[in-house]
């Protein structure tokens, strides 16, 4: 049975993140800053969990693909043959009465500035004709500030890999095919950013290249988009959920010769979250061509020179971070039960190896013996896993933060012999024995 949508859930999401230490406004205290955040104790948590998953996903289960970590700063050549200086834009208009502004093809879906319940398309307002707004940060290097001193925030990191492409491949003694995959902060000056951390102006990109023979790049594309959408999957998201959207001509960026989107559908429906492009030899090829310096490989056995073709999975942390919190969270109406507060409870769903805190140990009281054998466990399983200890406020209380939370476990210490574990999601306990409190979470975080 598909699950019932959450009234307002971006909004709880904000807030959630807020109250819980996952995400905060950037810049809060001067107002904020739009379309930056920054990411808080447990924010940073989930994050780093997701890419650490993305990189083993691809370095360790891989032998053939290699990290990278490039500079966010690069030579502005390598933008102007990428195509960023004269294709990375948007078409944008201003509206003539209330001065907002929008992206041209997404008159339909924005919301008019001077009246809310509107789209920007209903509104009645007069709108400029489209201009091309390029959407790469600008700054400078070193003390001069003019035209000879412009660099560029990246944005995508993707371009850092092609131009270390040979580097990778001769240190590491590789053939094609290889990868090279990297994470890492790109800017954008987007025109509209929004919906929280769907789409912000600093974020950061989990990217892989792969460099495929030309003839063995159709399978090779196939072979990745099913490996990236069972990757979601295998995060614990709702299959229903995700979805493909294959990019018809008039979608596809000025370097891809196919792509698909990997789609979630959030509050605001169906939005990309990956995308795998086939660059064909674009990159490389214009890289040489600006350059001057060979691109290209020389395979032993056919004895043929050729510039490999370049499939590209490419995947926002941010966006996937957002994706667990949206498809983790739930609301229920519980009734006073076994330690339980009666009323409406928020809980995060996570997947047992996404939730930040594995396990919360509550001593029922601040008092000893409990607070002695409490401590006792905590220390010993924290060895493991990651462990919270809490014992402040009714245990009700503790349970409904931990739920908000997403921790898959709560150990209660009581006055009797053994201790309880409650479950987050069945709110069941179990009573087990002092000495086989370790079995039981091994066994329990065995089963993913
Ligand atoms: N190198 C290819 C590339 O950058 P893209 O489709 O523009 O392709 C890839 O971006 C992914 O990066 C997106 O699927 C999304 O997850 C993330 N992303 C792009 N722009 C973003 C933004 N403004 N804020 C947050 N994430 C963004």
């Amino acid at each position: 049975m598909a699950a019932k949508p959450i009234p307002d859930l971006m909004a709880k999401l904000v807030s959630l993140s807020k109250r819980r230490g996952f995400i905060f406004q950037s810049s809060e205290v001067y107002g904020g800053l739009n379309s930056c955040y920054d990411y808080g104790p447990l924010g940073v948590v989930l994050k780093n969990t997701v890419k650490n998953i993305w990189l083993n996903s691809m370095t360790r289960e891989h032998d053939n693909i290699e990290p990278l970590d490039s500079s966010i700063l690069m030579h502005p050549k390598i933008w102007e043959a990428s195509g960023h200086v004269s294709n990375f834009s948007d078409p944008l208009v201003d509206c003539k009465t209330c001065k907002a502004r929008f992206r041209a093809d997404q008159l339909k879906t924005a919301t008019c500035a001077r009246k809310p319940s509107l789209k920007a398309s209903e509104c009645g307002g007069e709108f400029t004709e489209p201009r091309n707004f390029n959407l790469m940060f600008k700054t400078f290097m070193g003390p001069l500030e003019d035209e000879s001193a412009i660099v560029y925030l990246r944005p995508e990191t993707a371009q850092g890999i092609y131009v270390n492409f040979l580097n990778v491949m001769t240190s590491c003694r590789h053939k094609i095919p290889f990868g090279i995959a990297q994470i890492g902060k790109a800017f954008r000056n987007e025109i509209t950013p929004g919906n929280f951390i769907f789409r912000m102006r600093e974020f950061e990109q989990m990217e892989m290249q792969y460099f495929v023979k030309p003839g063995t790049d159709m399978d090779a594309f196939e072979e990745w988009k099913e490996k990236r959408i069972q990757w979601h999957l295998k995060l614990g998201l709702k299959k229903e959920k995700l979805r493909f959207h294959e990019h018809g001509p008039n979608e596809l960026a000025h370097y891809a010769k196919a792509a698909f989107d990997i789609e979630y559908e959030f509050p605001f429906g169906w939005q990309e979250i990956e995308g795998v492009h086939h660059r064909s030899n674009f990159d490389l090829s214009q890289h040489e061509k600006f350059s001057g310096k060979r691109l290209s490989v020389f395979d032993q056995e056919t004895r043929e020179t050729y510039v490999p073709y370049i499939i590209e999975t490419s995947v926002g942390c941010d966006r996937a971070t957002l994706t667990l919190l949206a498809d983790a969270y739930d609301e229920e109406t519980v009734a006073a039960k076994d330690g339980e507060e009666a009323g409406p409870r928020t809980v995060l769903r996570f997947a047992r190896h996404i939730a930040p805190y594995k396990i919360a140990i509550f001593p029922l009281m601040k008092k000893e013996p409990l607070m002695e054998k409490a401590q006792k466990i905590f220390a010993d399983l924290r060895k493991t896993w990651a462990v919270e200890f809490d014992e402040v406020g009714s245990i009700g209380k503790r349970y409904r933060r931990v739920d908000e939370i997403g921790t898959p476990f709560a150990l209660t210490v009581d006055f009797e012999d053994g201790v309880t574990i409650r479950d987050r999601d069945t709110m069941t306990q179990v009573r087990i024995d002092d000495s086989k409190i370790r079995d039981f979470f091994e066994k329990e975080f065995l089963r993913v």
